[in-house]
């Protein structure tokens, strides 16, 4: 596998991006890179669970635990130089990585957003509050955003979006299934087949 970019997946809970990527891998729509590691934050994570059936290996690694974000961020750290890890996908990964660790992988490190940045982003904005916050808005369009991760939560270059309409019915919890379904789900694997295709490119 030597002209694969090597991508690791941090995530926190129950990992359907991850699973949309693993899926990407398997029908050869990533052909450009290969996820070699997931990283959890939380131990008790479903998508931990859906990295071992699919073969890859998974750590989790606990702030909690760990004490500090500075033994947090050093043994993400540690874990990603041990796998050679070329490109971090963060999917679902709910700790904000301070300014250090971001500077040390510009371009590097994308997220996948489940609104149209810069709507309903930033800090507080994560789950099923972003979808809270665009119904008691009324905005009738909504979607998700991939984008580079940089020190501004969410607020780094955009790579993809795409738009999601909102329902007169839809709950924080229809809107936000729909969301992934017609949109994360779809952008995710394609800018990480994107941002792949350019870090091979320039090997
Ligand atoms: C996804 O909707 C993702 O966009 C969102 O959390 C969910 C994780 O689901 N991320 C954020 O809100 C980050 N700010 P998953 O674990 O099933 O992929």
């Amino acid at each position: 596998m030597a002209n694969l970019a090597r991508i690791a997946v941090l995530v926190s809970g129950g990992g359907t991006n991850l699973q949309a990527l693993i899926g990407a891998q398997r029908k050869n729509l990533l052909s450009s890179g290969r996820i070699e590691l997931v990283i959890s934050s939380n131990p008790g994570a479903y998508a931990l669970e859906r990295a071992k059936k699919a073969g890859i290996p998974g750590y989790a690694v606990s702030k909690k635990e760990l004490g500090s974000q500075e033994a947090f961020e050093a043994e993400i750290m540690r874990l990603l130089k041990e796998y050679d890890i070329e490109l971090i996908v963060l999917a679902g990964f709910m700790s904000i990585l301070s300014k250090s660790f971001t500077a040390s992988f510009p371009r590097r490190i994308i997220n996948v957003h489940p609104s149209l940045i810069p709507s309903f982003c930033g800090q507080g904005f994560y789950g099923l509050r972003v979808h809270e916050a665009a119904l008691a808005k009324g905005v009738k369009v909504t979607g998700a955003t991939v984008h580079f991760v940089n020190e501004i939560p969410d607020g780094g270059e955009i790579i993809m979006q795409k738009a999601v309409s909102v329902r007169e019915d839809d709950t924080p919890a229809t809107l936000q299934k729909r969301v992934m379904r017609l949109a994360e789900w779809r952008i995710l694997p394609a800018a990480v087949e994107k941002v792949s295709a350019e870090i091979i490119s320039r090997k």
